[in-house]
């Protein structure tokens, strides 16, 4: 099991974080570019009495793209389906799904880039044309059957968007990223989260959370649950800002939301590649983390705050990373 706050896997939280979902767009802070399109498209396809057009969620883990996925079936007042990318395996996998959609319906497929391309091919006219073409009979005789299928909305979400191929991209009509929080909407979030939970926290607490959160709600979210442990035990239950600084150096989360993963990587590339740049390939195996989880998880976060930069040759840590850690850069004037 991983123990770890900063990971990609929500699944062992996934009451804790259902629980704690906005359901409505009005209660998802932030992104704001995305939820104003997102409620014009929702308000004019209810005006025209249609389905929403496809939607594709993509950015790092964590961000809301699941949260979003539901508010937009709960918005819509449709029934959500879900499915995930890895979990269909077999052409009939994705048709018997397709096939037990209700008129309007959402069909939530999560992690739509890890779906093999041969059943990806039966989106496309599911998406296009609202109809399922199967193949049934066995070898000798075998035959085409083409099957309606109500109108629905497919909402494919992705951290890889760069994964999707050409053609599945393409059939979505509102593509949106997801951006990462800033400071004041996390502060924003976890005071929302507190009040969900029913635990007291200051403001000045709040915001040194958010700031520790690497613009993530689901880091804020797992953070504030952490703390609000050690406020029960060491204090009287309230979360101030003593408990909260003790909590997250105890939890090994510094100023900026950096871990133990962050600063083995950052001080990897510099010990052993001399600040780079060095491919991903040489950083993962020298870190002993996996690619994917370097790229997905822990990358995005460090280029966002201009701690490692990518060039055509690799990855490259930045001057202000140097600092940050207290290491002089070899042959550095100073
Ligand atoms: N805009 C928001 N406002 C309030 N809470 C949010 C918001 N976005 C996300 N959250 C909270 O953060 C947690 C994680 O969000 P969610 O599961 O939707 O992320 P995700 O993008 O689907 O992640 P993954 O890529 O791992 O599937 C949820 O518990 C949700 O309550
Ligand atoms: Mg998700």
């Amino acid at each position: 099991m991983d123990e770890r706050i900063i990971t990609n896997h929500p699944l062992e939280e996934d009451q804790f974080e259902a629980s704690i979902r906005p359901d409505s767009i009005d209660e998802y802070i932030g992104q704001k570019e995305v939820k104003e399109n997102l409620e014009i498209f929702i308000k004019a396809a209810k005006m025209r009495g249609e389905t929403l057009d496809h939607v594709l969620l993509y950015g790092p883990p964590g961000l809301g793209k699941t949260t979003l996925a539901y508010i937009i079936a709960n918005e819509m007042g449709v029934n959500i389906k879900t499915a995930s990318g890895p979990s269909i395996e077999k052409s009939g996998d994705l048709a018997a799904v397709l096939s037990s959609l209700e008129p309007g319906d959402v069909l939530f497929i999560d992690e739509i880039h890890r779906m093999p391309r041969y059943i990806e091919e039966i989106l496309y006219p599911a998406m296009e044309d609202f109809t399922l073409d199967i193949i049934v009979g066995s070898d000798s005789s075998t035959r085409n059957i083409r099957i309606d299928l109500p109108p629905f909305t497919l909402v494919g979400a992705t951290t890889r968007a760069g994964d999707l191929t050409g053609p599945l991209r393409d059939r979505f009509g509102i593509v949106s990223k997801l951006q990462f929080y800033t400071i004041e909407e996390l502060t924003q979030i976890v005071k929302r989260t507190a009040r969900v939970l029913g635990c007291e926290i200051d403001e000045e607490a709040a915001l040194e959370l958010a700031s520790r959160s690497r613009g993530t709600p689901r880091i804020a979210n797992r953070l504030l649950k952490r703390v609000r442990d050690f406020a029960l035990v060491l204090g009287n239950g309230t979360i101030d800002l003593d408990i909260t600084k003790h909590a997250l150096d105890k939890l090994k989360v510094d100023r900026l939301g950096l871990d133990d993963t962050d600063y083995h990587l950052l001080k990897s590339i510099i010990e052993k590649f001399n600040g780079g740049p060095v491919g991903i390939e040489a950083i993962a195996s020298s870190i002993g983390e996996e690619q994917t989880t370097i790229e997905d998880v822990y990358e995005p976060y460090l280029l966002q705050i201009g701690f490692l930069k990518r060039t055509t040759r690799g990855r490259v840590v930045t001057e202000k990373a140097y600092e940050h850690l207290g290491i002089k850069r070899q042959g550095s004037l100073f």
